[in-house]
């Protein structure tokens, strides 16, 4: 199964991408995941990456896409779940080209359809745990008391001016991009709002119906 988890920021694809890692055993190739460790680990790579992503904008399509392809192929090019790639028309471009030459053409892209306001509360109350990346949510799922208050940080990104400028970049550069699955006949609109639970269903719905028997 090869699937892109599509959406703008704070749709829930890293949720849901790890619900899907859990109950599906799939591989989980994010982007901005990648990036960030490499920021973390302070690489050549993730020292350029990082003056764009603490802006809230793209990190240049050169260096994105030799990550996700290297990501993809130590998957194995199969059982993946791809989540932040492609974010432009020539990323989606790229993806096509190196999903053709390994002959294993996408099952779905799902696309996550979340309204602005539900993204900007969602983004200004996650908070995430630095040692084991899961994600929380200050209402909808605090970090459990267990955890040391000092492992729970907030996204650089996640600050207000950021998010706005990754709403702006999204709706330019990205959003287009569902026109491009659907002529692909690969394009699975999936409502992202309700219970983690429950977008989860919606999405194992779609799952179903396009998996390989
Ligand atoms: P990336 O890490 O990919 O960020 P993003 O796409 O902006 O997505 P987010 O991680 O913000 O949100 P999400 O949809 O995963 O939502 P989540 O599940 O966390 O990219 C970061 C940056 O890296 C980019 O801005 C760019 O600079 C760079 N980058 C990455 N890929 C690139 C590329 N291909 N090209 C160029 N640059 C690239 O959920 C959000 C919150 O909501 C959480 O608090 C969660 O608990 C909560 N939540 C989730 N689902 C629900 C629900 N159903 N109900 C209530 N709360 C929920």
């Amino acid at each position: 199964m090869r699937i892109v988890l599509f959406g703008p920021p704070g749709a829930g694809k890293g949720t849901q991408a790890r619900l899907l890692v859990e109950r599906r055993q799939l591989r989980h190739v994010s982007t901005g995941i990648i990036l960030r460790r490499a920021i973390r680990e302070q690489t050549p790579v993730g020292q350029k990456a990082k003056l764009y992503m603490d802006e809230g904008k793209l990190v240049p399509g050169r260096l994105v896409r030799a990550l996700a392809e290297e990501a993809i192929s130590l998957v194995g090019n199969d059982h993946f779940i791809l989540d932040g790639y492609p974010r432009t028309l020539e990323q989606a471009q790229w993806l096509t080209e190196y999903l053709n030459r390994h002959h294993v053409p996408l099952h779905a892209v799902v696309s996550l359809q979340v309204p602005e306001e539900v993204i900007v509360d969602r983004l200004s109350k996650r908070r995430v745990n630095k040692k084991t990346g899961e994600n929380y949510h200050l209402d909808f799922s605090p970090p459990p008391p267990d955890v040391d208050p000092a492992l729970i940080y907030r996204r650089q990104d996640d600050e207000p001016e950021a998010i706005r400028k990754r709403l702006e970049v999204y709706r330019r550069e990205t959003e287009p991009l569902e026109a491009y699955f659907r002529a692909e006949g690969c394009l699975y609109p999936v409502r992202g709002v309700g219970e983690m639970d429950e977008v989860y269903e919606r999405i194992e719905e779609v799952l179903r119906a396009t998996e390989p028997v």
